[in-house]
């Protein structure tokens, strides 16, 4: 006779599609953090130590092998009757002994499903780890950074366990014993690695809103209706704004009815490769000062959390402030805004990984205002999306 939690608990589960598709991200993400907690107060602490240091590190590796045995690709979106691991080994150049003891861990983690005795169907991770974007991230993830988090520790020691603060000297530079070279210089010499690194950022931003989309940052009210005036001036500045091309999907967001220039300034390894399709694209160095003066907006997004020292932070809005007209230009900040409380694992993981990566550090809201006070903004609004983790901060001079 089953409890009645476990009924209980199975006829919510049989509505976990509708669930999916018709809460919003936040309360998606409270019901899974729920499912959790309920997790935690069921696990006795060895068996959730174990989880932690024997089950998720090996899932992690099942699935980093199912894409380099091409498995995910063999499954495709098979449903019912599935394929057996023998027809699921056939391509791999792997032992299908070996492919199936994978199968079978990846099946006990949800990421494939055992639909009969060795036999497995796919599910919407399986199916989706098929994108280019998903095997990138992974790459990245797993074959690029993870010696990173494992040599976190001895580089601490080095630092006597102080909070990294140096960009170039962390434990990215420790683990590649490469002192002194910044990480986005490194990836214009290893352009494999920063094609992954893509891949990883992508899925970040995978299933998120832009942010002028509707109910995000309100554009056309806080910039394009008092804006430029004229093709000459600029609307938008976004420094260090990356390879996605975002610009250009903003243009034709914007429609070309609107006036203004949109500008990437980004790294020339970047600049080399970027389409400059609906938007201009110029070698562009945040360490110098801005030199396009009078634009409607300078964009910042994931910019300040590569720094977890704030006098980094107040020397690259200084080199912007002088390019400023008052009471026209603002400044947009586009980060995500930790918690003060209970802070989400999606939000608290991302700290940590900018720790590792560039020494970096996400901010609170409070954290924010300090900083940008201190140079002189004063901030003019903060706006979210339910179906985002960033929000947009706009900051003009006071
Ligand atoms: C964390 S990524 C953020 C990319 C993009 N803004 C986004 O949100 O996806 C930081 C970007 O800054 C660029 N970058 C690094 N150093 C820079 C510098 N000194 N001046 C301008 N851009 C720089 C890098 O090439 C990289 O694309």
């Amino acid at each position: 006779m089953e409890s009645d939690a476990i009924s209980q608990l199975k006829t919510l589960l049989g509505t976990a599609r509708d669930l999916r598709e018709n809460l919003s991200r936040a309360d998606r993400l409270q019901l899974g953090g729920l499912a959790e907690a309920l997790r935690n107060e069921l696990e006795r602490p060895d068996e959730a130590l174990f989880r932690v240091t024997f089950n998720e590190p090996s899932h992690y590796l099942g699935i980093r092998l199912a894409i380099q045995w091409g498995v995910f690709d063999a499954l495709g979106d098979v449903g019912e009757p599935g394929k057996s691991s023998a027809q699921l080994a056939e391509n791999t150049g792997a032992d299908p002994r070996l492919v199936a003891r994978f199968l079978r861990h990846l099946a006990a983690n949800g990421t494939i499903r055992e639909v009969d005795l060795d036999t497995y169907a796919s599910t919407r991770l399986s199916a989706s780890c098929r994108q280019k974007f998903y095997k990138d991230a992974v790459g990245f993830m797993f074959d690029d950074f993870y010696n990173v988090g494992w040599k976190l520790p001895s580089f601490l020691d080095t630092i006597s366990h102080r909070n990294p603060a140096d960009i170039n000297n962390g434990p990215f530079q420790h683990a590649y014993n490469l002192p002194g070279k910044s990480l986005y210089t490194y990836f214009g010499e290893n352009t494999a690695m920063a094609q992954r690194f893509g891949g990883m950022i992508q899925l970040y931003n995978a299933g998120k809103p832009f942010f002028w989309e509707d109910g995000y940052y309100p554009i056309k009210e806080r910039l394009v209706d008092s804006g430029p005036k004229s093709d000459e001036d600029v609307l938008l500045i976004d420094i260090g704004g990356g390879d996605a091309g975002d610009l250009g999907l903003l243009r034709k967001a914007l429609g070309s009815e609107v006036k203004g220039r949109l500008i990437l300034q980004e790294l020339k390894h970047i600049i080399d490769r970027s389409d400059q399709d609906g938007y201009e694209a110029q070698v562009g160095d945040w360490n110098q000062v801005q030199p396009i003066k009078g634009a409607r907006a300078y964009m910042l997004q994931h910019i300040l959390h590569d720094f977890s020292s704030d006098d980094e932070c107040r020397r690259i809005l200084r080199n912007i402030i002088p390019a400023m007209t008052p009471g026209y230009s603002k400044l947009l900040i586009k980060e995500l805004l930790i918690p003060d409380r209970n802070a989400p694992s999606a939000f608290t993981a991302m700290d940590v990984n900018v720790i590792q990566s560039l020494s970096g550090q996400e901010r609170t809201e409070s954290q924010f205002r300090n900083l940008l006070e201190s140079v002189g903004f004063k901030i003019e609004g903060i706006w979210g999306h339910q179906n985002a983790l960033d929000v947009v901060i706009e900051a003009s001079l006071s």
